[in-house]
């Protein structure tokens, strides 16, 4: 569904984006994992034909992704990370707006179809600024859909918002996935992606370690976590394939306080961003 092929990006000498290829198959449910200044916006504004790659290409089912390939960007729908809604207008108009954009006929039936899914019911009238961030963010995505898009890109979704307004947006995105919908949504909240995605790909530095299931990736590392102080009283994490392993690895160590536990996909993620600091 989706492919890119030795993309980059430099901005002057800095590679935002370091030479990433990825395939991303219909239906996939992909999360991109990364810290602050990782790439993944780069990344994700490249996809939808934002930024010029500096290298690579970029297809999107079959056709090449550029600026202007409306044919392709009507297959993609968009939840940047900013807020793009206009915020002195209702939830309703920034609807219309978006509808007529894509010139879509019966829009009055399909923005309260969208405006039920999303449960925004209660808010139709009220203006965007005046709405609570978890809200907007369920309007952006509302937007995002308005055309029935096959592909969605979510761009932090769901950062600052408290746990309820997460849940709903948690839940509207797995029932997108179970449409069939191809997703790929960026985030450094981990566990998000280990509850949400059926693929995940770790992204640093502008590189990406590696596309897999988040049970892949944890059986890889070892699917149980040692944690324990050392002489400097700093924490150390090894991996172990049983708990077992993980007992033996201590017995005989004099005064060691530690912690043998499953390992999450936190843990892949801090052994992969801590590799070169070993
Ligand atoms: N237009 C630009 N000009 C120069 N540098 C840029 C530009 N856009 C992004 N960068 C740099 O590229 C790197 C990657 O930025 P990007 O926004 O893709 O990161 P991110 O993973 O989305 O981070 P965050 O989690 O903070 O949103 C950063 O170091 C950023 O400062
Ligand atoms: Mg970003």
């Amino acid at each position: 569904m989706i492919k890119i092929d030795s993309v980059s990006k430099r901005f002057g000498d800095f590679y935002a984006v370091n030479n990433v290829s990825l395939d991303i198959e219909k239906g996939e449910f992909l999360g991109l994992l990364g810290p602050n200044g990782a790439g993944k916006t780069t990344l994700i504004k490249m996809f939808i034909g934002l930024l010029k790659p500096t290298t690579g290409i970029i297809y999107i089912d079959n056709k090449k992704m550029s600026r202007n390939n409306m044919e392709v960007k009507k297959k993609i729908g968009i939840v940047p990370q900013h807020t793009n809604l206009d915020k002195e207008l209702t939830v309703y108009e920034n609807l219309i707006f978006a509808a007529k954009l894509f010139k879509i006929k019966d829009y009055k039936k399909r923005i309260e179809d969208i405006i039920s899914f999303m449960e925004l019911e209660g808010y139709k009238h009220k203006k965007s600024m005046n709405l609570s961030g978890g809200t907007q963010r369920r309007v952006m995505i509302a937007k995002a859909l308005i055309h029935n898009p096959e592909i969605i890109f979510l761009d932090e979704p769901t950062v600052g918002i408290d746990l309820n307004g997460r849940r709903k947006i948690w839940d509207i995105l797995k029932t997108m996935q179970t449409m069939g919908k191809t997703i790929l949504l960026t985030t450094h909240y981990i566990e998000e992606a280990d509850y949400l995605c059926n693929q995940v790909c770790l992204i640093n530095e502008g590189k990406i370690f590696k596309k897999s299931t988040p049970k892949i990736l944890k059986e890889e590392l070892g699917i149980y976590t040692l944690e324990y102080f050392d002489k400097e009283m700093k924490t150390k994490y090894l991996y172990f394939k049983d708990k077992d392993s993980g007992e033996n690895y201590v017995r005989g160590i004099e005064n060691i306080s530690y912690t043998i536990r499953k390992t999450t996909l936190e843990d892949v993620f801090y052994n992969f961003t801590n590799r070169k600091v070993e």
